[in-house]
């Protein structure tokens, strides 16, 4: 099969490692894809968004199926364009991907099946919510944009002033543009959160795999939200009866919900949940899978990835194709210093070369330049991975092989999956 890869993160060079490992596979092309990407395939100069691009570059090349590494394609409407035109896509159509581009189609979908979630009130207007604050007894209080705005759109107020502030910045001024039209105002879920991934052809679903995120960017989980430090799997508190409680009273209904209410969701099902003192809850789904998380449960999937998204595509998921070992796995994130604000790219990596299987490194924020060298050009510009048989041993061994790789400004969380971890 040729493949094309969409997108060009540590998750995209996660996904090309082990597409790059099907006996299905003839050629892969990552489009746009990082430096790391082009040791499994070939990168294509086309942005993730440029759906007429991709779309000729798939006829021209007459490509077998396309895979959709992040949201915003999605969103936009790949999956719709690329079957009207009879190509095999892996991902949602616009209709089914709203379930991460509105919060509040997510969540009116969620009440009306039952799926447990946060309970909230959706506002069209910033007086309307203004004068809803005046109500509101408990603190801190969740404020949040409808739409997609990078995982930034969410304030966890601690008093009246600053859910004002939240409601200002989001329906006012517009921070965050279109994505705060609509905002919801919801109740605080207290509870480890976890973030849960299954691939559905729509009808059925595979069997589920669970990680964390560490997403501030300081050590004790302080400072700005970044788009995630590292990430580990399993959590210490998973277990089969939660597993099982997952997949019966959020991820079957949703699918179902889909089919019978929207249309059948094709693709990769995420849902970020916490696990409250009464059971787990949903905070968000997200249509597609998630980074960091990607990058620590990929190196666990025992079966073919190429052939999963083949039969999701075709409608013919089988109980056997997904298969997770049960092994512990750690990624650890390599950022630049001052990310994830102001911070500067161009900067030599060196060391690569020094780290072996089955330690893998999953470039994100990298490119090569003029002369071949692999220098930074991102916030977060690497992962370093491995799996093992435990959590912290696992994480000892990630963050051996990070000191063997340096660069000018790097930053890295010296906490992550460690006895030292909050989660
Ligand atoms: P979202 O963009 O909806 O994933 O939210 C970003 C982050 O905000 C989540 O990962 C949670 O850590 C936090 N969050 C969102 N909604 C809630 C809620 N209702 N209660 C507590 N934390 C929340
Ligand atoms: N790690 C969270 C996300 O991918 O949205």
């Amino acid at each position: 099969m040729k493949v094309l890869l969409v997108g060009s993160g540590g998750r995209e060079h996660a996904l090309a490692w082990k597409i790059s490992q099907s006996a299905l596979l003839t050629q892969l092309f990552i489009a746009p894809g990082n430096a790391g990407t082009s040791s499994f395939g070939t990168n294509i100069d086309i942005t993730e968004t440029d759906l007429e691009g991709l779309l000729h570059f798939v006829e021209s090349q007459d490509v077998d199926l396309t895979i959709v590494g992040p949201e915003a394609p999605l969103a936009a409407g790949i999956v719709d364009r690329f079957s009207d035109n009879n190509r095999d896509i892996f991902g949602p159509k616009a209709g089914p991907a709203r379930l991460e581009s509105s919060k509040s189609f997510a969540k009116s979908l969620m009440r009306k099946w039952h799926i447990p979630t946060a309970n909230s009130t959706l506002f069209h207007d910033h007086k309307q919510a203004a004068t809803h604050l005046k109500q509101l007894t408990t603190y801190p209080t969740v404020i949040k944009a409808d739409g997609l705005a990078s995982g930034k759109g969410v304030y966890i107020c601690r008093d009246e002033k600053e859910a004002y502030k939240a409601i200002k910045d989001l329906m006012v001024t517009r921070i965050f543009g279109d994505a705060g039209k609509l905002i919801l105002i919801e109740e605080l879920l207290v509870g480890p959160e976890v973030s849960v991934f299954t691939f559905t052809d729509g009808t059925n679903i595979s069997p589920i795999i669970a990680a964390c995120d560490h997403k501030r960017v300081g050590e004790g989980d302080t400072g700005l939200n970044t788009g995630g430090m590292g990430a580990f799997s399993p959590p210490s508190f998973w277990s089969s009866s939660l597993e099982n409680e997952i997949t019966t009273e959020i991820l079957k209904p949703i699918i179902r919900a889909m089919q019978t209410d929207v249309a059948p969701f094709i693709g990769t099902i995420f849902a970020g949940l916490m696990i409250t003192a009464e059971g787990p809850k949903v905070v968000e789904f997200n249509c597609r899978l998630g980074d960091p998380e990607t990058q620590v449960i990929i190196p666990l999937l025992q079966t073919d990835l190429l052939n999963v998204f083949k039969s999701c595509v075709h409608g013919n998921l089988g109980p056997k194709d997904v298969i997770w070992d049960d092994k512990a796995s750690v990624s650890v994130v390599m950022a630049s210093g001052g990310y994830p604000a102001k911070y500067n790219t161009g900067y030599e990596i060196s060391g690569l070369h020094k780290i072996k299987d089955p330690v893998n490194i999953f470039h994100a924020g990298t490119r090569t330049n003029e002369s071949g060298s692999v220098v930074t050009n991102g916030g977060r510009v690497l992962s370093v991975c491995a799996t093992g048989s435990s959590i912290y041993e696992t994480s000892d061994i990630v963050y051996q092989n990070i000191d063997k790789i340096d660069f000018k400004d790097k930053y890295v969380r010296r906490d992550i999956a460690s006895r030292r971890s909050n989660i």
